[in-house]
């Protein structure tokens, strides 16, 4: 992996993204701590949902993994003013990860789809979880973002697009809630409970749909066009689709939800 591939502009990703933030917040939500638990962020980003956790722990640590250098970065310029030794920002894999047995709970949210290989992650964060340990995710699963996909695929065989793009593999894997459920089995977890939901998601105008596009979802696919202009123009070609669709700039979001316990 070049080290390109696996950056994220981190400052533009924490001022656009309001509906991670909110999914994220409402996955939060949902967990029961007792407030002194020591819990991995999975994927932590720039650190958004890793401060609410911290909020929810006043007696507990979180450790933020993130693979991209950026966002483990402003994570940690964000947190570790505020909350001392609680915070631990730490840029690495989450196929390859440097804990065993340590965490009382995983938390994750917007990050596994990124990661293409299930079998694997599921192995390292049950590695990493003590008896009795608990994950709590959600990321993109089944049919996320069917349509935009459908047209970007069309677009990348287009002129003068297709000399870069049409050959592109997508980045991520939507797994569904079946195939997910079964993985996690495989890797030892149990009180399985896998589900998906649709979260659609309007953004107010061609600017924010294009940001949210160009700095989130398509970002691995602009990476490969040579210069600004071919990216700006790829950009504004689905800009256009979706002004002239019945939903213009609707993200057509589906989440998978997962939880799981390590036996104690
Ligand atoms: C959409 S962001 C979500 C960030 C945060 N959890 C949130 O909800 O706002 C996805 C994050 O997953 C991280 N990521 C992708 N693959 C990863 C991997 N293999 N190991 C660790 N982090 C990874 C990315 O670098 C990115 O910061």
């Amino acid at each position: 992996m070049s080290s390109s591939s696996r950056e994220w502009n981190a400052a533009d990703y924490h001022r656009l993204s309001a509906p991670q933030f909110e999914w994220g917040q409402r996955v939060l939500n949902e967990l029961l701590l007792r407030g002194d638990e020591c819990v991995l962020d999975a994927g932590c980003g720039t650190g958004k949902l890793t401060r609410l956790l911290l909020e929810n722990l006043p007696h507990g640590k979180v450790v933020g993994v993130d693979l991209s250098r950026n966002m483990a970065t402003y994570a940690r310029q964000n947190l570790e003013p505020g909350y001392g030794a609680r915070a631990s920002l730490v840029a690495a894999d989450l196929l390859d990860l440097p804990f065993s047995n340590c965490f009382d709970g995983v938390f994750s949210t917007a990050s596994f789809h990124w990661v293409t290989n299930h079998d694997r992650l599921f192995l390292n964060l049950y590695g990493a979880l003590r008896r009795g340990g608990w994950l709590h995710a959600q990321c993109g699963g089944g049919p996320n973002l069917a349509r935009l996909r459908q047209r970007v695929r069309e677009l990348s065989q287009e002129s003068p697009f297709a000399e870069w793009l049409a050959d592109f593999r997508e980045p991520w894997l939507f797994s569904d809630a079946e195939e997910a459920a079964r993985r996690l089995h495989s890797a030892g977890f149990h009180e399985v409970k896998t589900w998906l939901e649709q979260a659609r998601f309007a953004a107010k105008g061609p600017e924010e749909f294009e940001g949210y596009l160009g700095t989130f979802v398509l970002h691995r696919n602009l990476e490969m066009l040579p210069d600004a202009e071919l990216r700006s123009t790829f950009l504004r070609r689905l800009v256009e689709w979706s002004m002239a669709s019945d939903a213009p700039f609707v993200l057509d979001y589906w989440r998978l939800n997962i939880r799981a316990l390590k036996a104690g």
